[in-house]
């Protein structure tokens, strides 16, 4: 049974698994024609949403990869986005020299990878690409564009598959779109 707050299942976890796999052919590719310090990517996923999209997609990545986390301040639990990108968590690993592979839920107002993006360029980064499960772009406020994304999306608030609302939701095994006329009255 769907979630009450579902008002329509946009894509199912085989969707994404099998867009996932066809993803890292690509990034793979990708990495196969850069000369990366020590062969080795640096993954980093953007907490919390990346988690169940990074788990699908590194299980189809073969390019030798070490992993890392950040985690960003964004939406605080809401439905609009931040102008001022905050690192709360940040990596532990050195950037000099290395290729970073972001890996995002989705792409909103851009903001958040924009910052970090630049960030890790400040730091020393050599190479930094983005993968995102969910691209929203009629909403965004940064150039930023991902390298690669697995959906493209109208302007709605999606649930699911790692995007929540009210730091709920994460857990469903599909991303859909949200039935928002239902969230002013939403009790938990
Ligand atoms: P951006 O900085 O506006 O691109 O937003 C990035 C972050 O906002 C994402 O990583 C998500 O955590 C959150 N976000 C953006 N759109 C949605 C949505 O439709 N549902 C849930 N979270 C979202
Ligand atoms: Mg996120």
């Amino acid at each position: 049974m769907q979630h009450p707050l579902v008002k329509k299942i946009l894509h199912t976890r085989e969707e994404i698994s099998l867009r996932s796999q066809a993803m890292a052919l690509d990034v793979d590719a990708y990495y196969k024609q850069q000369k990366v310090q020590d062969n080795t990517v640096l993954v980093v996923g953007i907490l919390k949403g990346c988690v169940p999209f990074m788990s699908e997609l590194l299980n189809h990545v073969k390019s030798e990869c070490e992993i890392d986390y950040m985690v960003m301040s964004s939406y605080k639990g809401g439905v609009k986005a931040n102008a001022n990108p905050e690192i709360v968590l940040d990596i532990s690993t050195n950037l000099k020299g290395r290729h970073v592979l972001l890996v995002e839920d989705i792409i909103d107002s851009g903001l958040t990878l924009d910052f970090v993006k630049k960030d890790f360029y400040h730091r020393g980064a050599a190479d930094v690409k983005i993968i995102t499960m969910i691209d929203k772009p009629a909403n965004r406020q940064a150039k930023i564009t991902a390298d690669w994304f697995g959906f493209e999306v109208e302007d709605e608030f999606l649930i699911g598959f790692g995007l929540d609302y009210e730091e709920r939701l994460r857990n469903l095994p599909y991303v859909a779109i949200c039935d928002t006329s239902k969230l002013k009255t939403w009790k938990w």
